[in-house]
């Protein structure tokens, strides 16, 4: 199938520069699985001090942005910003951006079409609440989640990774089984298939995120339809060399 697997690190809000040094250094050291690509989603403010320090082979995302190029829209960055300090993507969609700030389907998707239409590549993120696995809502949540993303993807594929993140595994230490993971990416990929082409389906790679560990890693990435992690808090520790080396 030839998806090539790939790891996101999300700091959110963590992280000063001694501590950024730290983990630049010990990715330096890895040794990284050369065939996984990695992502390492930074706060706005040190995406330029990263850049300057990290690998080549690393790439820098950015963890929001907002819909339009520049204009009046105060404490706000555009894509336009996030490729003018040299970082290559964005994590759109991420469930504390639609829970804590808000954001529903629309904005985060002309957020997407902005974004790709700016040269970004894009980490999309959908996932349902406890609420919603308990009232047997997960795959219409997710669904309609996806749906909404694609008029704004429209030929873009290439440039978007699908992060299916179950709201109740993040940073719970509650991570969905790979049963329970690899279902949910299954059942997206025939959505997939069935909504936008199957070309598409069997090349987006989706990663699995929520309490992702160096101990869980494996399991969780042997999972067919598992082609990479959105990782929160153990993409701070030493323990991410061994997430992003899991396939081996
Ligand atoms: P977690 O966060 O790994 O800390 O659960 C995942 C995420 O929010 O992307």
């Amino acid at each position: 199938m030839g998806r090539k697997f790939v790891v996101g690190g999300n700091w959110k809000m963590n992280g000063d520069k001694n501590q950024i040094n730290e983990i630049i250094n010990n990715l330096k050291k890895g040794p990284l699985d050369p065939n996984v690509e990695v992502v390492l989603g930074i706060p706005a403010i040190y995406l330029a001090y990263v850049k300057s320090i990290v690998p080549e082979n690393i790439g820098v995302a950015a963890q929001n942005c907002w819909k339009v190029a520049k204009g009046a829209f105060t404490g706000e960055i555009s894509p336009a910003m996030i490729k003018d300090v040299g970082a290559d993507w964005v994590i759109l969609g991420h469930s504390e951006r639609r829970t804590i700030f808000g954001e529903k389907d629309d904005l985060i998707a002309e957020k997407v079409t902005h974004a790709l239409e700016s040269g970004l590549k894009v980490i999309a993120c959908i996932g349902e609440t406890l609420e919603e696995r308990e009232g047997g809502k997960t795959e219409e949540v997710v669904f309609r989640q996806t749906k909404a993303l694609v008029p704004a993807i429209g030929d873009k594929w290439a440039n978007v990774v699908l992060a299916y993140e179950p709201v109740w595994a993040i940073g719970t230490g509650k991570t969905a089984s790979p049963q329970q993971a690899q279902e949910v990416h299954a059942s997206l990929r025939n959505w997939i298939s069935s909504n936008v082409s199957p070309d598409i389906a069997s090349t987006v790679r989706i990663q699995y995120g929520g309490s992702v560990t160096g101990a869980n890693a494996k399991e969780l990435a042997a999972c067919p339809d598992i082609d990479g992690f959105l990782v929160g808090g153990a993409s701070l520790k030493p323990e991410f060399v061994d997430i992003v080396n899991a396939t081996k």
